[in-house]
This record gives C-alpha cells, sequence and structure tokens, in this order.
C-alpha cells in the first residue's frame, strides 16, 4: 500500500512537473476539487476525447452525435430524479470540522481491517447487523441509502477492531451522516423566482432524453440506435482526493443505445457494450488487461430503476475503482420525461405500426478518470529513467524533434525542415535547448514515442536517427520516408 501511494504521488508529481495537470486557483491557494490541464495534459485529454468520439460515434452507423446545453431547465433534474435523490452521504467530523463522504469513509475502514475480519466474526453478528455483513463480505457501501450507513456505523463497535477515526486528525467524534445534494443550482437572471431555477448538467444523459424526439425526428435513425454526448458535467462532489478521479467538473462521454426490447434482447445489447468497453481500454487506449475487472453492481447498490449495472473497474494506485459504468435502465427516464413534460416519446415503428418507449442500455466513462488510468497504467522507472509508456495513439506528440547542437544554423534549419514536413501530418514538438540526453529524458517522461535528430551526416545523406522510446534502440531513416514509418508505426 506504501508504495502504491508512493507511485500516486509520484504521478501527481509528474503531472505537474511536465505539464499535464495543475491543482486548479493554484496561485490563490487552489480550489479543492478543480484541476487545470497543462500543454501536454491537454493533447492527452483531447486525443483521449477524439478517440472516445471516433470509435463510438463517426465509426458506427447506429450511434449519433449530440452537444446539449450545459446550463438546463430545473424539470429535467426533477423527471430524472436528481433534485430529489442525487445526493451523497455526507459525515462531518466533530473535531478538525473536515467533511467526507461517509460512504467511502466505511470503505477505508473496511479495507483497513487487515487481516479482513474473519467468516467467524462475521457469522456471529446476526441478522440485526445485516447490512454490516454485506459490507464486510463485498466491501462496498456506496449507494446504500443513509439508514444502511448508520447502521453499519452504529455496529462497528461490533467488531473486534480499533474505532472509526477521522483520517485528518484521529478523533472518533462524528455527526450524524445526513444527504448532501450534488447538483449545482444557478440562478438565470432574467426570469424571477421558480421559473429562473436552472442547474448545470449533473450527466450528460438527460441531454440525450430530452432531445430523444427531436433526434428522431430530424435523421433517419432507427432502432437499435445510440445518442451520444460528449462533456462537461457538473457535481458538488465532498471528497476531494486522488488527482482528477473526482472532480467537481469533469468530461463525461456517455451513450444512450435505445432498442425494443421485444425485438432486441437487452442481454445481448448489454454484453455487446461490455466487449466493445473492454476492447476500446485494451486495444485502443492500450491499457494492461491485468489492471481491468468488470464489478456487478449488488442488489443494494443498483439504481431501483436499473435491471443490471456493471462497471469496469481499472486498478488505480489507490485500488481497483469505477472506470466504466454500464447500465441498464430500462424505459425509465423517457418514462419520466413524458409523464412530466406530457410530451409523447413514444415512437413508432414503421413497419408495424406498433408504439413503443424504447429501453435503454447507458455506457458512461469520465474522460478525466480514463486520462489519469492511462497516466497510472503507462508510469515506468528505473535508476536511469521515468518512461510514460503512452499508446502513440494518445501521446501528446508522436514525434519529437531535435538538431543535434542548438548553435549550428544548417543543423537547426535541417531540423525545422524535417518538423514542418511531420507536422502535416502527425502533432510533433521542436526541441533545441539543452543536451540530446536531456532532450530524451524530457520526452520520455512525456510519453513522445520516437525523437528524430538531425546531425551533421543529415546535411549529406538525407537521413536522421530515430530513436524508440521504450527500447531505446536507435535507426537510420531517409527523410523522405520519415511520414510514411511513422504512419506505419502508427498502425
Ligand atoms: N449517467 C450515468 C452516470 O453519470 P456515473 O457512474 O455517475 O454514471 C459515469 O458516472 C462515469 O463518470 C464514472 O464511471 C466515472 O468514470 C465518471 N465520473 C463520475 N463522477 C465523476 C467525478 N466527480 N469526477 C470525475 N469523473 C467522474
Amino acid at each position: 500500500m506504501a508504495e502504491n501511494t508512493n507511485l500516486m504521488e509520484k504521478i501527481v508529481a509528474l503531472a505537474k512537473r511536465r505539464g499535464f495537470i495543475y491543482p486548479g486557483s493554484e496561485i490563490y491557494g487552489g480550489l479543492a476539487n478543480t484541476y487545470d490541464y497543462g500543454p501536454v495534459g491537454t493533447e492527452l485529454l483531447r486525443n483521449i476525447k477524439d478517440l472516445w468520439w471516433k470509435n463510438f460515434v463517426q465509426r458506427r452507423d447506429d450511434v449519433v452525435g449530440l452537444e446539449a446545453s450545459l446550463i438546463s431547465h430545473h424539470k429535467i433534474w426533477e423527471a430524472s430524479g436528481h433534485t430529489a435523490g442525487f445526493a451523497d452521504a455526507m459525515i462531518d467530523c466533530k473535531n478538525c470540522k473536515g467533511r467526507m463522504r461517509a460512504d467511502h469513509l466505511l470503505e477505508n475502514y473496511i479495507e483497513s481491517l487487515d487481516p479482513a475480519v474473519s467468516a467467524e466474526v462475521i457469522n456471529s453478528l446476526g441478522v440485526k447487523n445485516k447490512d454490516l455483513v454485506v459490507a464486510l463480505k463485498t466491501g462496498k457501501v456506496e449507494g446504500l441509502p443513509i439508514e444502511a450507513l448508520e447502521n453499519i456505523r452504529a455496529n462497528l463497535s461490533n467488531l473486534p477492531k480499533k474505532p472509526l477515526v477521522c483520517p485528518n486528525c484521529g478523533e472518533n467524534d462524528w455527526t450524524p451522516i445526513r444527504k448532501f445534494n450534488q447538483l449545482f443550482p444557478v440562478q438565470l437572471g432574467i426570469v424571477e423566482g421558480e421559473q429562473g431555477q436552472a442547474y448545470l448538467r449533473g450527466e450528460t444523459a438527460q441531454g440525450m432524453f430530452i432531445n430523444f424526439r427531436n433526434v428522431v425526428d430530424s435523421t433517419r435513425v432507427r432502432l437499435p440506435f445510440g445518442i451520444a454526448q460528449q462533456g462537461k458535467s457538473f457535481r458538488n462532489e465532498i471528497t476531494p482526493g486522488n488527482s482528477v478521479f473526482r472532480t467537481i467538473e469533469f468530461d463525461l462521454s456517455e451513450i444512450e443505445y435505445f432498442f425494443d426490447p421485444e425485438v432486441t434482447k437487452w442481454e445481448e445489447v448489454f454484453e455487446n457494450w461490455k466487449k466493445t468497453i473492454y476492447e476500446f481500454v485494451t486495444k485502443q487506449v492500450g491499457v494492461k488487461e491485468e489492471n481491468l475487472r468488470w464489478r456487478p453492481h449488488t442488489d443494494e447498490e443498483r439504481s431501483f430503476y436499473s435491471k443490471r449495472t456493471e462497471d469496469l473497474e481499472y486498478k488505480f494506485p489507490f485500488g481497483f475503482k469505477e472506470l466504466w459504468g454500464l447500465a441498464y435502465r430500462t424505459d425509465y427516464d423517457l418514462t419520466q420525461h413524458m409523464n412530466l413534460s406530457r410530451k409523447d416519446l413514444a415512437i413508432t415503428d414503421p413497419q408495424t405500426g406498433k408504439k413503443i418507449v424504447p429501453h435503454v442500455i447507458e455506457p458512461a466513462v469520465g474522460m478525466n478518470r480514463l486520462m489519469l488510468m492511462t497516466l497510472a497504467d503507462a508510469y515506468s522507472e528505473d535508476d536511469k529513467r521515468v518512461v510514460l509508456k503512452l499508446d502513440p495513439k494518445i501521446a501528446p506528440y508522436k514525434v519529437a524533434v531535435f538538431p543535434l547542437l542548438a548553435n549550428k544554423t544548417e543543423l537547426i534549419d535541417k531540423a525545422k525542415q524535417v518538423f514542418n514536413e511531420l507536422n502535416a501530418h502527425f502533432v510533433v514538438t521542436f526541441d533545441d535547448r539543452g543536451n540530446i540526453g536531456k532532450r530524451y529524458l524530457y520526452q520520455d517522461e512525456i510519453g513522445t514515442p520516437w525523437c528524430v535528430t538531425v546531425d551533421f551526416d543529415s546535411l549529406e545523406d538525407g537521413a536522421v536517427t530515430v530513436r524508440d522510446r521504450d527500447t531505446m534502440e536507435q535507426e537510420r531513416v531517409a527523410i523522405r520516408d520519415l511520414a510514411s514509418y511513422f504512419t506505419q508505426k502508427l498502425g
């Protein structure tokens, strides 16, 4: 565990040092749970978002895109259940006034029970400790109602174990657990009273449901089909921590995949999406399979309207955590919006004339969390260097071009020429600062797969040295062949 905490610290330090991720509002002392993306972080995040969009929208003939407003009508969130139920369980430490999520506090406590509580002790807890028994067996309490969390907390004293202390100050003096709504309200200036009350969207999903009729009426889509959206979502998250894993604003990418459950088996749609998501993460983003696992939600944590929910989890340095959620939301959302808006969102099958409210399966993933995963998965170090072994598809720069020496005009001119030629095909960077060794180390740390050096021989033979990030092997390649050489490598 200490080693992994260490790894997380190293990733956070690298992210700051090399311009991937900076703390938000830093010069004013920071703003909790906000982050800014530096030059290479912006490229990496953009590459991940573009890869998602290409794979899940542009390369498919059954998914169309959408870009809905971030500021949205309060009724959308009433219909979806967010104003009433989109709440975290919050608990405050009375001693240091630290506020945290009660479910995460309890999960961390259970995880810290090492060795795990024996089956004998669990069995002895009996039915009145049912919630605690489930929590001890699964290690999960996220999503449980407040009463169940309070029940677990109250019954921890039945375990032969230390008290539940505050991770900040070490005291055991807590307020009751209570709800904290995560939606960000916005008061619009143009309308007075309740009508002026809007919300920053808490998810992109609702944009797809409220525009369902618009999309059906304005395009040629036919069931089964998906509507996809990628964009900022806002959640007033209580618990800070772990860099961009959980933040108050983040880039969410979601697909609502609509189908007629009488024609298409939901189990098949669900399994297909599982396969598609897994292939994207392993083959496109290039993440190691041993760090991934699917985890079905327990009955207790699954939303009441969902028939099945599974999370693809990634083994972050701080443990296996949700990366990508896949949920069968039935016809819940469309029905809710029909009821509240009194608009008909049912569609008519052109062949049979049958009217149906389609069911939906929803893959949802945070792009920033995907990015943090790529940093963790790609991080490698030995006694000589730190290397980010990012998949070239998502690396911020594909190629770095250097003149061997920074004070030789003829080398710089030639290197600029190579840079301009490559720049027409790929995102390329140029560096003539310091010596070659330092430039390699810098490019390794930002994950640039290939470095090209223009030397004195290049002026004679029209060839350059290409150095591979992972193997550190070097080869001579003719300048005229460089573009096709890298195109081939990038697949
Ligand atoms: N429409 C369903 C939905 O939004 P979710 O599990 O709340 O589901 C989906 O979120 C994904 O969004 C998560 O799997 C995670 O990748 C990402 N995510 C959720 N909350 C986040 C936060 N506060 N910061 C960063 N990413 C977040």
